[in-house]
């Protein structure tokens, strides 16, 4: 019996890197957990790799940017487990331009990916935490919300508005039971 036995998580981008490193951590402690990834070819290579490493691990193709890839997603994890207990936010995509190249789509991926994907993530899961009476969402921000480099950007504005959508989430779903907060790699 490990620390998260019975418990559900859903981690985003966790095809590859850190996402695939904090699920196999979950998975190692008994969590069942849903690697969701944009990625098909690498999603099935990881829950083969997860489920080969002993964790309970399912790959559900879902691109966090899109609201019915979303929607689609939290339903399949529902009818499948009826809770969700954990949901970590972290796909997310870095693309350093020179800021005068930059293009308006350029801008949207990131901010697509790495702000609006957490909202609708973040809005799904905490429907269904809130019916089995609490959870905790952690997003993945960044460093680059407090200091940045030339031509991040994008990238910086993403993050930085992951950690003020923290706090905002977190007051608004504590009444709920549902946690939420943010960790910044760098
Ligand atoms: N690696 C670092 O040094 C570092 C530092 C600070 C913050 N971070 C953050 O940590 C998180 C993970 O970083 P990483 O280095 O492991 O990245 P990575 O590029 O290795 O993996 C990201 C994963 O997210 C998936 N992904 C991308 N867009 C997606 C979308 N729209 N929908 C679903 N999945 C999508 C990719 O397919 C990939 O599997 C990111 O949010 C990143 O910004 C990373």
């Amino acid at each position: 019996m490990g620390l998260l036995s019975g418990k559900v998580a859903v981690v985003t981008g966790g095809a590859r890197g850190i996402g695939a490193a904090i699920a196999y951590k979950l998975g190692a402690e008994g969590a069942p957990v849903v690697i969701a990834d944009a990625d098909e070819e690498a999603g099935a290579y990881r829950e083969r790799w997860l489920r080969s490493n002993g964790v309970n691990a399912l790959f559900i193709k879902a691109d966090v940017s899109k609201e019915g890839e979303v929607a689609s997603l939290f339903r399949k994890v529902e009818e499948k487990f009826g809770r969700l207990d954990a949901l970590i936010n972290n796909a997310g995509v870095a693309n350093f331009k020179d800021f005068f190249e930059e293009t308006l789509e350029d801008w949207y991926k990131v901010i697509d990916t790495n702000l609006t994907g957490p909202y609708l993530c973040s809005k799904y899961a905490a429907r269904i935490m809130a019916k089995n009476n609490g959870g905790v969402i952690i997003n993945i921000a960044s460093t680059r919300a407090f200091q940045s480099e030339p031509n991040t950007v994008p990238y910086s504005a993403s993050k930085g508005g992951l950690i003020a959508m923290t706090h905002a989430l977190a007051v608004t779903l504590a009444k709920y039971r549902i946690r939420v907060v943010a960790v910044s790699p760098g």
